[in-house]
């Protein structure tokens, strides 16, 4: 049977998730010296492909690859045509609601305008809260926006805290709790149930070890 696949999130989540790999057991050899190669051998049984975070999402909800580790913000903001079945504990941090140091959001009645990355997470966030506000789309640093007098607000990741506080932002409300999470393609998860459910023991059991080393 091919190995099975997974769809990896570049970035941030890259190094932990090898860690973790590495902890279970996994030889990453090949994903330590991978150069400028994308589809990467794990042990026999696992190949590692090397993503943007959307086109993991995308991957795995078209069943090329079986499984996927990305942030809970990705997921929150795709369709979820997929099944999460694991926190993998790392990459946290949160969605958070910020403005102008000082500024009165809710106040007024005027449509208040809010820019994001993340706006179908937006558009839901003030749905639940009965609110209309206009959400305009930015693909860079969002806390732009604001300081450019293009937006109110934004609704955007928040980890340390040191980029709003350096543009003179503060979180008002949080939105969500974001950490890396393990998604399975839904077929997959029938055909090879056995395979995904051992896999994923064996990382959430790696985790806690790592979590214990601490
Ligand atoms: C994220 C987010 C914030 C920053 C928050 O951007 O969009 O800009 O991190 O982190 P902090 O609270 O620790 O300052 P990221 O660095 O992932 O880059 P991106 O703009 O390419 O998403």
């Amino acid at each position: 049977m091919r190995p099975l696949r997974l769809a990896l999130t570049k970035g941030r989540l890259e190094q932990n998730t090898l860690r973790l790999l590495e902890n279970a057991g996994f030889d990453c050899t090949a994903l330590r010296e991978k150069g400028r190669r994308l589809v990467l051998p794990v042990g026999d049984t696992l190949e590692v492909v090397l993503t943007k975070a959307a086109d993991a999402v995308t991957y795995v909800e078209h069943g090329v690859c079986d499984l996927g580790v990305v942030g809970k913000d990705t997921i929150l903001e795709s369709d979820g045509h997929f099944y999460e079945i694991l926190d993998l504990g790392f990459g946290r941090c949160r969605f958070a609601l910020a403005v102008p140091n000082g500024a009165d959001f809710f106040s007024g009645y005027a449509e208040k305008t809010v820019a994001t990355k993340y706006p179908n997470v937006t558009r839901r966030y003030f749905d639940g809260k009965g609110m209309d506000v206009r959400i305009v789309k930015i693909e860079g640093s969002v806390e732009l926006a604001p300081l450019l007098g293009l937006s109110d607000g934004i609704v955007d990741l928040v980890e340390t805290g040191e980029t709003l506080r350096e543009n003179g932002l503060c979180p008002i409300e949080d939105v969500a709790e974001i950490s890396a999470r393990l998604i399975v393609n839904t077929a997959s998860l029938k055909l090879r149930k056995k395979e995904i459910e051992a896999f994923a023991k064996r990382l959430e059991e790696a985790g806690k070890i790592q979590e214990g080393k601490k």
